[in-house]
C-alpha cells in the first residue's frame, strides 16, 4: 500500500513540476560552435533551453564514457529548440528516428542505433550537402533519393546489400559516395551519378563489377579492396576517364596474372594503384580458404609458386620443432629444480 501511495505522489508531482534544463555550450569551443554535454532530450518530461545563434552544434558521448548524452530523436522540432544551426553533430547519442531538418546543411550522426531516415515534410528544397551516417544499422538507402543537393555521403559499416536502380538518379551534385564496410554483393555502374569523384566501396562483398558499365568522367579515386572480386577488366576501367589517379583494389580473389595486366596498364596510364591498403589495418584483409594473401592479393593456393609453399611449410615445421624443443628444456629444467 504504502508503495502504491508512493508511486502515486511520484507520478502527481512529476506531472506538476517540468523540469526545465539550461544546458550551456562548453569552452572552448569556436565562436560559432557550441558543444553540449550531458542532454537528456526528453520532451514528455523536460523543458530544454538550448544557447540560440551558433552556426555549429555538436551533442556527444566520449569514448570513455566520462560524458553521456542521449537524443533519441532528431526533427523539424529540436532543430529549432537547438537555434537552426547550419552544422549539427549528434554522435554516439542512441539517436533512433532522423526527420532531416531542410534546413540543415551538415548532418553528423555517426555511432548511433539509425535504420531509417526521411527528410522534413514541407516545400523548401533540402540544403543538406554533407551526410554522414556512419555506423549506424542503415539497409534501405531509398530516401537518400529526396537529398538532392548531396554532395558528400559517408555510409561506413551500414547493413546495406542492395542499392535500388533510381536511388541515386536525382544526386546531381553528389561527388563523394563512401560505402565501406556493407554487404553490397554488386552495384551497377549505371545506378551511380556521373558526377562522382571519389568512391570508396572496399570491406564489401561485391562479387563482380562490370567496369565498362562505370561511366563516371569525372572519376578521381575508386577504392573497391577487400571484395570478393576474381576478374577486373583495367582497359574498361580506365576508359573515359581522364582524371583517374588511384584505384585501390587489394584483397580480392584475382589470379597473378589479372594483377600483372591491370597495374601494367595502370602504370602506363599514369594511374597509382594500391595492393595494400596501408591507412587500415591488414588484419582486414581476409582471403578465403582456397587463397592466400601474397603481397596484397589474395591468390588461389593452386597458382602460387611452389617454392614458395614449400618453404612456408619448412618454416612452419622450423617453429614447431624450435617450440617443441623450448618445451622439454624447460621441463627437464624444472624437474631437475625439485
Ligand atoms: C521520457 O520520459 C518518460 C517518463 O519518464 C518515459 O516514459 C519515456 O520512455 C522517456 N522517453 C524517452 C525517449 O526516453
Ligand atoms: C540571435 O541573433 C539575432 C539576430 O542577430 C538576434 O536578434 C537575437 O536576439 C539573438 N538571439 C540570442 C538568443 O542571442
Ligand atoms: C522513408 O521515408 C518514409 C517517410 O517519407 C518513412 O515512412 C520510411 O520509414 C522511410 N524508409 C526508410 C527505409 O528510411
Ligand atoms: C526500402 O524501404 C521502402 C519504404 O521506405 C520500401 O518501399 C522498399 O521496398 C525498401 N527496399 C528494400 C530493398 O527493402
Ligand atoms: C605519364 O606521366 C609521364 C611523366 O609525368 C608523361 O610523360 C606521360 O605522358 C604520362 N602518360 C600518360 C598516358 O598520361
Amino acid at each position: 500500500m504504502k508503495e502504491i501511495l508512493w508511486t502515486f505522489l511520484l507520478i502527481t508531482t512529476s506531472h506538476a513540476s517540468r523540469v526545465v534544463r539550461e544546458h550551456r555550450c562548453i569552452s572552448p569551443a569556436g565562436e560559432d560552435m557550441c558543444i553540449l554535454q550531458e542532454v537528456f532530450y526528453n520532451r514528455s518530461t523536460t523543458d530544454n533551453v538550448f544557447p540560440q545563434n551558433y552556426s555549429h552544434v555538436h551533442i556527444g558521448s566520449d569514448t570513455t564514457r566520462t560524458f553521456q548524452s542521449l537524443v533519441p530523436i532528431l526533427d523539424g522540432q529540436l532543430f529549432r529548440e537547438l537555434g537552426e544551426p547550419q552544422a549539427l553533430e549528434l554522435t554516439y547519442v542512441k539517436l533512433k528516428t532522423l526527420e532531416i531538418p531542410r534546413k540543415l546543411v551538415l548532418g553528423n550522426f555517426v555511432d548511433n542505433s539509425l535504420r531509417e531516415f526521411w527528410l522534413e515534410p514541407g516545400e523548401m528544397a533540402p540544403a543538406l550537402s554533407y551526410l554522414d551516417l556512419s555506423r549506424n544499422e542503415v539497409s534501405n538507402l531509398t530516401n537518400i533519393s529526396s537529398l538532392v543537393n548531396l554532395e558528400s555521403l559517408y555510409m561506413v559499416g551500414n547493413e546495406i546489400e542492395h542499392i535500388a536502380p533510381n536511388t541515386f538518379a536525382g544526386l546531381t551534385k553528389l561527388k563523394l559516395l563512401n560505402l565501406n564496410h556493407n554487404e553490397l554483393k554488386m552495384i551497377h555502374g549505371a545506378d551511380l551519378p556521373p558526377s562522382l569523384i571519389w568512391i570508396r566501396l572496399a570491406d564489401n562483398s561485391l562479387e563482380s563489377l562490370d567496369a565498362a558499365e562505370l561511366k563516371l568522367p569525372l572519376l578521381e579515386y575508386l577504392d573497391i579492396s577487400n571484395n570478393h572480386l576474381t576478374t577486373l577488366n583495367g582497359a574498361a576501367l580506365i576508359m573515359d576517364k581522364p582524371n583517374l589517379r588511384e584505384v585501390f583494389f587489394g584483397g580480392n580473389r584475382f589470379d597473378l596474372a589479372t594483377v600483372q595486366k591491370v597495374t601494367e596498364l595502370f602504370q602506363r596510364h599514369n594511374v597509382s594503384y594500391t595492393l595494400l591498403d596501408d591507412t587500415e589495418d591488414n588484419e582486414f584483409m581476409h582471403c578465403d580458404y582456397r587463397s592466400k594473401l601474397v603481397d596484397g592479393v589474395c591468390v588461389r593456393r593452386d597458382q602460387i609458386p611452389n617454392g614458395w609453399l614449400k618453404s612456408t611449410g619448412l618454416s612452419v615445421l622450423t617453429v614447431l620443432v624450435a617450440a617443441l624443443f623450448g618445451m622439454v628444456v624447460r621441463w627437464v629444467f624444472l624437474a631437475m629444480s625439485k
